[in-house]
């Protein structure tokens, strides 16, 4: 029988502490907020202030995405005067990552200090009140994806063998970027998030099967980053644009083409209310 995977060369806590210890000799500012960036989102990033751009492949053990839209790129500046490290871009395990690579950069961030993500994605619509261009506040998650970012050894150093997932998705931030929506008129639910392997869109079936299990939003990411983060204590706040009506629900084919047209569509609110909520979390972290 084979050794669980533990002390190959190096550990992924080395790993992240060595990848941690790089990014933070590349900027002065010490942000405690991370933001993941789905497609179609990167002008955030852009609009940093005290901007520091780095990329990906100069980060030690970082994964480089491959996806379309996505830059790959981690942004380090201030939002509304409050320090941020933002990921233009992510990788998917449908690129052909383990969970283990598409989870590697929230641990990154958390050595370097972070204690609060937002997660950001764009997701099918599986519930009927939800239109295409609305957000989305994930109030929970089903991982679908046969894979999990903590299998393998623990390391205690991260977090625990068996950690509890009650309260992944941290209930205040939530409740605070709901109020923000309505403050700035943005039309948003709070939902359940599917986490499927991809890459292709669901079956009408697959769908009616994700409504019947309680799912509201599907989707090919975050989940793992939403596991790696809990993990080590870092508070999440993931939020879904409905790019487009999930399988089987209109007459009509999903592509890809759609989803990042309405993703350009409704970044301006998405934006919009990543900067609204910035700020509350930043307080409430003292
Ligand atoms: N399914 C899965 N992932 C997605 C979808 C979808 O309909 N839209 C955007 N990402």
């Amino acid at each position: 029988m084979h050794e669980p995977q533990m002390s190959t060369e190096r550990t992924d806590f080395a790993r992240a502490e060595q990848a941690a210890q790089f990014v933070l000799t590349r900027t002065k500012l010490r942000p405690k907020i991370a933001v993941v960036l789905g497609s179609g989102l990167g002008a955030f990033a852009d609009e940093l202030n005290e901007l520091t751009r780095i990329p990906y492949q100069e980060i030690p053990s970082f994964p480089r995405s491959t996806a379309v839209g996505h830059a790959g790129v981690l942004a380090i500046g201030k939002c509304e005067g409050v320090p941020v490290a933002a990921m233009q871009g992510r990788v998917h395990m449908y690129e052909g990552y383990s969970a283990q690579e598409v989870a590697f950069p929230m641990r990154v961030l958390g050595r370097m200090g972070v204690r609060a993500a937002i997660l950001t994605n764009a997701a099918g619509g599986i519930n009927l009140e939800y239109k295409q261009g609305c957000l989305v506040l994930l109030s929970d998650h089903i991982n679908l994806q046969g894979r999990n970012p903590l299998v393998g050894a623990n390391d205690e150093r991260f977090g625990p063998r068996f950690p509890d997932m009650t309260r992944a998705h941290h209930k205040p931030y939530r409740q605070a970027a709901m109020d923000e929506a309505r403050r700035l008129g943005i039309t948003c639910f709070e939902g359940v998030y599917a986490a499927l392997l991809g890459p292709n869109y669901e079956t009408p079936a697959e769908i009616r099967f994700l409504r019947t299990i309680g799912a509201d939003v599907v989707g090919m990411s975050t989940v793992a980053e939403v596991i790696a983060a809990h993990h080590m204590g870092t508070k999440v706040l993931a939020i879904s644009c409905v790019t487009n009506m999930a399988a089987g629900i209109l007459d009509k084919p999903i592509n890809h083409e759609e989803v990042l047209e309405t993703g350009e569509r409704v970044k301006g609110q998405f934006i919009a209310l990543l900067r609204a909520v910035i700020p509350q979390i930043a307080a409430d972290m003292g």
